[in-house]
């Protein structure tokens, strides 16, 4: 279960949660097997006209969950994602209005270079939050969600059922190089649909 009162004290005072032993085994494993049989496309950075494939920064490949998908795994995701928003809106008044997420999956070797999740051109997206579904992960294994914080950086392990939140503007993050195949679903929840927070 996610630890309500901890995502909120930990987001509040350091702008990043994580929690492991989210998710129950039956969803990890659901969600797993969908991984393996969506269809992906490579990841490319940037919004709108500005999105383009670039190697040097990422060399995950990403597949769009829709609101529609009838998947119970999904359903359960898409639960677990509203409760969430909720519960954000609530605590912080953050008008958290829609969210949109894909599975990511990278192969062996594939990595996500430093950046932050809002783009230059479109600064809708206010919290990251990450599900991971890697069974039988290790330390050796790589892959680490590294967050650079003022205080040093700081190494997570998307160790499956684990959640990671953070303030998608403020957290500059990067994906370390990983020795093996590593699925997670990455998703932000939008503030406003309007285009109050466009820019071109
Ligand atoms: C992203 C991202 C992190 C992860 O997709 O923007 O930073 O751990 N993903 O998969
Ligand atoms: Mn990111």
């Amino acid at each position: 279960m996610l630890d309500s009162n901890g995502l909120v004290k930990q987001l509040c005072d350091q702008g990043w949660f994580y929690q492991q032993n989210v998710l129950d085994p039956a969803l990890i494993s659901g969600l797993a097997d969908l991984c393996h049989s969506r269809t992906f496309l490579q990841a490319g950075i940037g919004r709108g006209v500005k999105n383009i494939i670039n190697e040097s920064i990422r060399s995950d490949s990403i597949s769009w969950i829709e609101k529609s998908e009838t998947d119970p795994a999904i359903s359960r995701y898409l639960t677990l994602v509203e409760q969430t928003r909720q519960l954000l809106n609530r605590e912080f008044f953050l008008g958290l209005q829609d969210f949109e997420g894909h599975f990511s999956r990278y192969p062996a070797g594939a990595y996500y270079k430093p950046h932050y999740d809002c783009f230059a051109n479109d600064k809708r997206r206010a919290v990251t939050f990450i599900v991971y579904i890697n069974q039988n992960w290790h330390p050796q294994d790589g892959g680490e969600l590294c967050l650079h914080l003022p205080e040093g950086e700081r190494l997570i392990q998307p160790v499956a059922g684990s959640v990671l939140c953070f303030l998608s503007e403020q957290i500059l993050h990067e994906v370390k190089p990983t020795r093996k195949e590593r699925m997670a679903l990455t998703g932000w929840f939008i503030r406003n649909g309007g285009q109050d927070y466009y820019y071109s």
